[in-house]
């Protein structure tokens, strides 16, 4: 490696994030925020750089790895500035003896925190409630008006128990919610007691809950986990929240269900085709629509953002990055 090292960073991302990276290397930015690079550019541009800061928006595939690592000077690694990296071939980095690295914990409990406030919006219909305000139809308080469904005391299902699923967990308490959960690992039975939760088969998880919210990480055996036999074995008054991957629930499948009054309603955070979203759910008035903010708090954002330069400086100086996803490339 030369001396200075050239970083790429993919998009505008919090201040304090480029001062440890200028410290060590050559960095080239895209600073115009929300200007995300269609794919071509980034192809464009990601050869000849030592390391690639990126965004979870960017498709780091087989092709961009392998074009960055014929370049001089070659790539060395991917620091992503998100807990999930499935937006990047690890399979081909680690061939390629590329490092990749993810940005894990400092998010999980804001990532809970919206993730609980989706399950209360979509519960009490409170943007749907805000529309009819602002729109001058509030004419007076009505016995029926915007009647919506208990939180409190209510079943919790969640699929996925790993860090964030805990936090939601945690949150419910205050609610007296029951929490039922599924996920390929069965905690402890004292982790499970610590937190409240009993485990079951997932089709117990979903007949048996009033929320249902998805936190698996997304990877080919967790492709549409939640499709139609899954939606239909749900109580019609369930309700899905979806903050962790949009392609784990099966989009279409959902609009389905919430038409034919298999479910209730959503609460979604991420979507299959994102930034796309099924046209029908944008006019479903008991469907609530973000756009994948569950952990944008300033905070935790340059928490984020800064880990992910972390793990850039570690590798240049020639430390274990904190959080690589592939280590193996070390030895
Ligand atoms: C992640 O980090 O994977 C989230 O989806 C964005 O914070």
């Amino acid at each position: 490696m030369t001396d200075r090292p050239k970083i790429l960073v993919t998009q505008k991302v919090p201040d304090p994030a480029y001062p440890p990276l200028e410290a060590i290397g050559d960095v080239e930015a895209n600073m115009e925020e929300g200007n995300i690079w269609p794919y071509e550019e980034l192809l464009r541009r990601g050869p000849g750089h030592d390391y690639i800061y990126s965004l979870l928006t960017d498709n780091i595939d087989a092709r961009f790895l392998e074009a960055c690592a014929a370049s001089t000077p070659s790539l060395k690694m991917v620091a992503n500035m998100a807990v999930g990296f499935n937006n990047i071939d690890v399979e081909t980095a680690t061939r390629l003896r590329i490092a990749v690295s993810n940005t894990p914990g400092v998010l999980s409990d804001t990532t809970a925190d919206l993730a609980f406030a989706l399950l209360m919006a979509t519960a009490r219909r409170i943007p749907e409630a805000e529309r009819f305000l602002r729109a001058g139809k509030y004419t007076g308080w009505g016995p029926l008006l915007f009647c919506g469904a208990d939180v409190h005391g209510s079943t919790l299902g969640l699929i996925g128990a790993g860090r964030i699923g805990k936090l939601v967990a945690r949150r419910s308490s205050g609610f007296d919610m029951k929490v039922l959960y599924y996920d390929v690992y069965r905690m402890q039975p004292e982790e499970e007691a610590t937190y409240h939760m009993t485990y079951m088969p997932m089709e117990d998880v979903l007949g048996q809950s009033d929320f249902i919210s998805v936190h698996t990480p997304y990877m080919p055996s967790t492709h549409h986990l939640i499709s139609e036999s899954e939606l239909k074995m749900m109580k019609p008054t369930a309700i899905l929240i979806n903050t962790a991957r949009g392609p784990i629930v099966d989009e279409k499948a959902l609009v389905r269900a919430l038409q034919s009054k298999t479910i209730a309603a959503a609460g979604l955070d991420v979507f299959e085709n994102e930034p796309a979203v099924e046209p029908e759910l944008l006019s479903m008035e008991n469907v609530v629509l973000l756009p994948h903010i569950a952990s944008a708090s300033l905070k935790t954002r340059t928490l984020m953002a800064t880990m992910a330069s972390d793990n850039i400086v570690a590798h240049y100086k020639g430390e274990r990055p904190p959080n690589i996803v592939n280590p193996e490339v070390l030895e």
